[in-house]
């Protein structure tokens, strides 16, 4: 089983970004479980005094640490402010840091940017990639996809049903499992399934 920890840049009620993935969650293929990470407006600004040796660091931080160090992967899903991440997101990312909990992590985004956003929130997802590279995460570019979705789009049941849009978000989810798998099965390298005719007992 692979577990993805799904993370919204937005704490807004009836977020686009926290309907994709909801979507995702309820679209989530067998052998794949998501974990929708809901704690983003509560986490303390980042600050280094609080993160160092020895220090007791805050629950809620903590809390959000385990849940990426339990996931096999990280979907993200964020809204452009201002032309750059949210702070929440920038802040969650920089408690990230301390623990080295997204190094090496496998993360992967949806941009889901409604139509009319004027740059496609190509800003906030720069800020995201450069921000995931001083974090020392693994970005799959196989899995981060574009998949526009307006408000409308989003059902009185808070999910997305548009079938282009629930495809992309499906892909997504998929494609970040399969790089998970693969990069651990070649890591673990080739499964001995029988034993060699020369070995003994
Ligand atoms: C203060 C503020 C600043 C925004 N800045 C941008 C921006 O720079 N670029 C952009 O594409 N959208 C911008 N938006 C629009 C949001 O990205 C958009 O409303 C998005 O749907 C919010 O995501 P959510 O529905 O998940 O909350 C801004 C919205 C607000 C409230």
């Amino acid at each position: 089983m692979i577990t993805v920890l799904l993370i919204s840049g937005s704490s807004r009620d009836g977020s686009t970004n926290a309907a994709v993935l909801r979507t995702a969650a309820a679209l989530a293929p067998a052998g794949v479980r998501t974990v929708l990470y809901a704690g983003i407006g509560e986490l303390p600004l980042f600050n280094p005094d609080d993160d160092r040796e020895g220090a007791l660091v805050n629950p809620r931080v903590a809390a959000m640490r385990a849940a990426v160090a339990d996931a096999d992967a990280v979907l993200v899903c964020t809204p452009e402010y201002a032309g750059a991440l949210p702070a929440a997101l920038k802040n969650l990312l920089e408690w990230t840091i301390g623990d080295a909990g997204t190094y090496e992590k496998p993360v992967a985004w949806i941009n889901a940017a409604g139509p009319a956003a004027p740059s496609g929130a190509a800003d906030a997802h720069d800020s995201l990639r450069r921000v995931l590279g001083f974090a020392g995460a693994e970005i799959v570019e196989s899995a981060c996809v574009r998949a526009p979705i307006a408000r409308a789009m989003v059902g009185p049941d808070g999910l997305v049903h548009d079938p282009g849009a629930r495809e992309q978000i499906l892909g997504a989810l998929t494609a970040l499992a399969d790089h998970f798998r693969s990069a651990t099965a070649e890591r673990s390298g080739p499964t001995i399934t029988a034993r060699p005719p020369w070995s003994s007992g």
